[in-house]
């Protein structure tokens, strides 16, 4: 197998970029590498490259910055996006992308499934969700995961700034009125690759049947709070520092340029029930990875 990572650099990327070897040739791509922006840059590349397998992990995620980049936000998750699917279905090749839990409004109060209706809510899940419709335009053998709060215990995300808040103050504040999937990257990339490995032989055909938009986050779901609460549980246990204290805050009292959805819980049923796999408990993967 060809494989085309694009996006090695990145929290999910830099974990697809250590396990994907044992799949095959694996040509991975960062943006010093290529900046696919650059719309015809990127499609001379695949051409020229003639993978099997294009697994995108590369995203503009500065959900923030995208409401006054939105034009970049979409070329990077909307128009590229389309592209790889396009160029993927001419090299009769399999596409694998993935898409986020802020394309929904988070007014549910159940986790959502993948045919509840997307309501993004900031330029950051518009341009999320661009991408995915361009892709059922443009795809053939496809399959994105929508995953939610991905997180690795390097780079910056949730959990390493909880960390390094509480290196630098003796009190927290996080919401407690935005709930989803806590997902460590390295359990995504993992059961990326493990239902990649079960069809090394069939893998177009297989995907192909099976095409489409699924659900893939760890399993449960919480606030950013609790999240917040458990990381320094976890952290604890391994310094003699003293934890700070911490309280519940709304949104509200935060004014961030992007709106964020308030409940965006992922129901991974359908995952589970297609591939039968699934990602750990949340909790149990968020131990392990600081464990790490
Ligand atoms: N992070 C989350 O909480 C979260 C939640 C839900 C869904 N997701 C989705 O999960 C996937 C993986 O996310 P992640 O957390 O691994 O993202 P990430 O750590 O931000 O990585 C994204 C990578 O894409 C690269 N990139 C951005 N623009 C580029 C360009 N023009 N050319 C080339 N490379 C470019 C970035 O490079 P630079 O570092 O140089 O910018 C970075 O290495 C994405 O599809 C994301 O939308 C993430």
């Amino acid at each position: 197998m060809k494989i085309v990572l694009f996006g090695k650099d990145g929290q999910l990327g830099w974990e697809m970029q250590h396990i994907l070897p044992s799949l095959g040739e694996v040509i991975a791509l960062g943006r010093k590498e290529l900046d696919i922006s650059d719309i015809p840059a990127l499609q001379t590349t695949l051409k020229q490259i003639k993978p099997t397998l294009i697994i995108n992990a590369s995203a503009y995620t500065e959900v923030d910055r995208a409401e006054t980049e939105s034009e970049l936000a979409y070329t990077v998750n909307a128009l590229a996006p389309g592209l790889m699917a396009e160029s993927a279905r001419k090299l009769q090749a399999v596409f694998i992308h993935y898409s986020t839990d802020y394309i929904f409004d988070g007014t549910s109060n159940i986790p959502y499934k993948e045919n509840n209706m997307p309501r993004p809510l900031n330029v950051y899940g518009k341009s999320k969700l661009k991408g995915e419709e361009n892709i059922y335009l443009e795809g053939d053998a496809f399959l994105i995961f929508r995953t939610s709060w991905a997180y690795n215990i390097r780079g910056n995300n949730f959990v390493t700034k909880v960390l390094r808040w509480a290196r630098e103050s003796k009190s927290l504040k996080i919401v407690s009125d935005q709930i989803s999937n806590p997902t460590w990257v390295r359990d995504l990339a993992r059961t990326t690759f493990e239902m990649l490995s079960h069809h090394p032989e069939t893998l177009f055909e297989y995907i192909k049947e099976r095409r489409g938009v699924y659900h893939l986050a760890g399993n449960g779901y919480t606030s950013r709070f609790e999240w917040a609460r458990e990381i320094l549980a976890n952290a604890s246990t391994r310094t003699e520092q003293p934890a700070p204290t911490i309280e519940p805050a709304t949104s509200d009292e935060f004014n961030m340029p992007a709106r964020r959805p308030r409940f965006t819980a992922l129901d991974c049923l359908k995952f589970e029930e297609t591939f039968g796999l699934r990602l750990p408990d949340w909790q149990t993967s968020l131990q392990t990875a600081m464990q790490d």
